[in-house]
């Protein structure tokens, strides 16, 4: 039985992430749904985001407390100006040539994770560079991967840009993109539009 047909196991990933995070939060609805009904073998998620200035990161960490899975930062080695002007015109030259900027530390670990949710700002209607990076280095068979995303005014074809990027090797399920109107919306409505996103997200056939 392969690793995608494992039965979902997103109680036992919340029972996890409380028991090595001590998070006691109740679990909500959107958890509860996403659980399913007996869930056995153990899945695991990860949570890779890059973040420029902090707006999918905050995402991100909202997805950890959906899921309980691991979150892992994506930073290049060399970091970005902070200058809008200037991270643009890197970021302009960047997309254009296809480069994919080295990354700072060691990649994380794959093994055993089902659900890798990708997470990172719209640049010039495409993926940020490091995370085109991260996206070629991994090896992603088998697995699912979740695109999310914040954006300006306009996300284009963001989501085809991430598709492409896992060259077909994964399954990509409808992703979530939350644009600067959206990004305004109350606390709750944000964390709504999350757990919703979070409770769809497609769940390998039973064993
Ligand atoms: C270099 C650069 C390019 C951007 N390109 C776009 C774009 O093409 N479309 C858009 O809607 N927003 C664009 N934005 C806005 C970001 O996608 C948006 O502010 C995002 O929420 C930032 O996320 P972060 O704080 O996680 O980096 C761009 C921002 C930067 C810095």
């Amino acid at each position: 039985m392969s690793r995608t047909m494992r039965k979902w196991g997103w109680m036992a990933v919340a029972a996890a992430a409380v028991a090595a995070a001590g998070w006691t939060g109740a679990a909500s609805a959107a958890e509860e749904s996403a659980a399913g009904d007996g869930a056995a073998a153990p899945s695991r998620v990860l949570i890779v985001y890059f973040s420029h200035s902090g707006i999918t990161k905050g995402i991100a960490e909202r997805l950890q407390k959906k899921t309980g899975g691991a979150l892992h930062r994506i930073e290049p080695a060399n970091a970005y100006p902070e200058e809008y002007q200037a991270v643009l015109a890197q970021a302009r030259k960047e997309i254009g040539e296809g480069f994919k900027p080295e990354l700072k530390g060691d990649l994380p670990s794959l093994d055993g994770i089902d659900l890798v949710l990708v997470g990172g700002p719209v640049w010039v209607g495409t993926l940020a560079p490091p995370l085109a990076s991260f996206l070629a280095q991994v090896d992603l068979k088998g697995k699912t991967v979740a695109p999310f995303c914040t954006y300006g005014g306009g996300l284009r074809d963001y989501f085809q840009h991430v598709k492409a990027a896992v060259s077909g090797e994964a399954t990509v399920p409808d992703g979530l993109g939350l644009g600067r109107e959206q990004l305004k919306m109350k606390e709750e409505d944000i964390d709504k539009a999350v757990a919703d996103w979070a409770a769809k997200l497609p769940k390998p056939a039973a064993e």
